[in-house]
């Protein structure tokens, strides 16, 4: 197969609930039979188990455990997909959830002697750590984990660590940081392009600068999409809606550009909230970005 699909169901990363229901929409919205579309095989994993809100501990930072548990079982799935040379497509979920795939990607490249790539396609930077987080959202801190900051249950899932160096990391599509935040991605010299480099500089310029850096040595790409990435007008069902978003073509082509560039190893697709949306509009809009990420072309 060229492609397997792995939910994971969990929203205890984050305070609002509802993402748990993102791989059932993503699902429904066919998206196993649009990728075939276009003439690859795909197998639908189904779900990793996620333990229900009732079994773990109500506090945001209390539920780490439990988070960790379930990015250890993905990690593992994503790692085993990769080194059988098939692209995992991980449907959140919250975007805890990262900490696991890309922790299951860096491993098979270290095996193969090298380092992974990592676009973090995003309205947030999610690297907050457990001391500088101020609202204890571990879906704020999957970056700060797989630099090898935080929580060692967290920050430990890879076989190498960091899972990720600072300088194989870009950013694109910034426009809500905590202060925190800011001073983390100057402090390490992240490459992070926000919505005003996008508006000044085009998507196009921007995605060949980023795709500069994520290849520049590595031996492969990773790609997080969080959906809050695109404009809330056009994705309302979404974790956490921020206005000033990238519009659909936008989207669109940066995926485009991703699968010109054949180095993608593994993707997530997180924080679809079906309950936030219009019909299911943003899990059908999402699965078109999917489309276009594994080679749809409008010719
Ligand atoms: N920076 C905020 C926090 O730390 C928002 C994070 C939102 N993250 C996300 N994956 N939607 O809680
Ligand atoms: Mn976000
Ligand atoms: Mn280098
Ligand atoms: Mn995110």
């Amino acid at each position: 197969d060229a492609v397997r699909i792995i939910g994971v169901p969990m929203d205890l990363g984050a305070s609002r609930r509802g993402v748990d229901m993102g791989p059932s929409a993503m699902r429904l919205a066919d998206v196993a039979d649009v990728i075939r579309r276009l003439g690859l095989s795909v197998t639908d994993e189904g779900n990793v188990r996620v333990p229900d809100r009732s079994e773990v501990p109500s506090s945001p930072l209390g539920r780490i455990g439990a988070i960790a548990l379930v990015a250890a079982e993905l990690a593992a799935r994503t790692a085993n997909a990769v080194r059988h040379g098939t692209c995992p497509l991980v449907i959140g979920g919250d975007h805890s959830l990262s900490v696991g795939s890309v922790a299951g990607t860096a491993t098979v490249l270290a095996e193969r002697g090298e380092r992974v790539g990592l676009i973090w396609f995003d309205a947030h930077a999610d690297i907050n750590t457990p001391d500088t987080t101020l609202t204890g959202n571990v879906h704020g801190m999957p970056v700060a984990h797989l630099l090898g900051l935080g929580d060692e249950r967290l920050s430990r899932l890879a076989s190498v660590t960091p899972a990720v160096r600072a300088e194989h990391l870009v950013y694109i599509g910034l426009r809500d940081l905590d202060e925190a935040e800011k001073h983390t991605i100057a402090q390490l010299g992240i490459r992070a392009f926000t919505m005003r480099d996008i508006d000044e500089r085009g998507m196009r310029n921007v995605m060949d600068e980023a795709m500069q850096v994520v290849t520049h040595g590595t031996g492969g790409v990773h790609v997080s999409l969080d959906a809050d990435f695109i404009d809330p007008r056009e994705a309302p069902g979404v974790g956490t809606p921020v206005r000033g978003g990238v519009s659909l073509r936008e989207a669109h082509l940066a995926m485009e550009i991703i699968n010109d560039s054949r180095v993608m190893l593994a993707m997530d697709l997180v924080e679809i909230n079906p309950i936030l949306d219009r019909a299911n509009a943003t899990a059908e809009l999402a699965t078109d970005l999917v489309a276009s990420a594994f080679g749809r072309r409008i010719l």
